[in-house]
């Protein structure tokens, strides 16, 4: 039974499109518990587009539930980060000119500054998470980087063109999910899910968590996030809405 993060960046990004005080993103950390969700996770971006310096504060200062900080590797977000103390923390690549995280973290590449980083958060004992895609061998680097989880990117699942070309995304989902588990890593997933993917991938047996933003805040504008938050459990859990 995979677990649910909330990620709440858009309603911050609602906030932001009048640079004003509401909707305020602290407040729905009480609606996403009331409802079950496993954890909040919010992304403080380098540019701050949408989450801000203060929204992290209140979360940490409010939350009951797991509080995963999503962020890059930027020495600012970085010590930011560690003096903030969130339970984990996802770590994403980051481009500023991107509409939302495009790929995943290049492990291979930044192996040395990544384990220097990594061994920083395990030292105030955060759970670290690396937002990569599903190969073999950036899984291969997260384990020489000691990081503790995984998040496999699913974005070329839940946007792939046809029926064939989403097999062939899940395969690859799958495949890693083993690979990492038998290595011992814990395994998350996320990025482009929703209502109607997100149960193939909760099935997974092995995946521990499916983090989603997007698509539960876009049900929310509708439903409201409380109702929102628990059609997702309910599909991911019980395949009911
Ligand atoms: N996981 C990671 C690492 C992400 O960067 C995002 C997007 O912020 C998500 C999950 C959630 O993606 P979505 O908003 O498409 O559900």
């Amino acid at each position: 039974m995979s677990k649910l993060g909330v990620n709440i960046d858009h309603i911050a990004t609602v906030r932001q499109a009048r640079k004003t005080f509401e909707p305020d993103p602290v407040r729905a950390v009480h609606l996403c518990e009331i409802a079950g969700a496993d954890s909040i996770v919010s992304h403080l971006r380098e540019d701050r587009r949408h989450i801000n310096d203060r929204d992290v504060r209140l979360i940490k200062e409010i939350v009951n539930i797991r509080f995963n900080l999503e962020m890059s590797i930027a020495a600012e977000i970085v010590d930011i980060a560690l003096k903030l103390g969130p339970d984990q923390v996802s770590l994403v690549p980051e481009k500023r000119e991107e509409v939302t995280t495009e790929g995943g973290l290049d492990v291979v590449l930044k192996r040395n500054e990544l384990k220097k980083t990594i061994q920083r958060f395990k030292d105030k004992d955060i759970i670290v998470n690396l937002f990569i895609d599903p190969e073999i061998s950036q899984i291969e680097a997260s384990l020489e980087v000691n990081s503790d989880a995984i998040e496999l990117h699913t974005g070329s699942y839940a946007n792939a063109a046809n029926q064939s070309a989403m097999e062939d995304e899940f395969k690859k989902i799958v495949d890693a999910t083993d690979y990492a588990r038998k290595h011992g890593l814990t395994v998350h997933a996320g990025h482009g899910l929703t209502y109607f993917n997100a149960k193939k991938i909760a099935d997974i047996k092995e995946i521990e968590e499916l983090n989603i933003g997007h698509s539960i805040i876009s049900r929310a504008v509708f439903v409201g996030l409380e109702r929102a938050v628990k059609d997702m459990m309910n599909l991911i859990k019980c395949n009911q809405v």
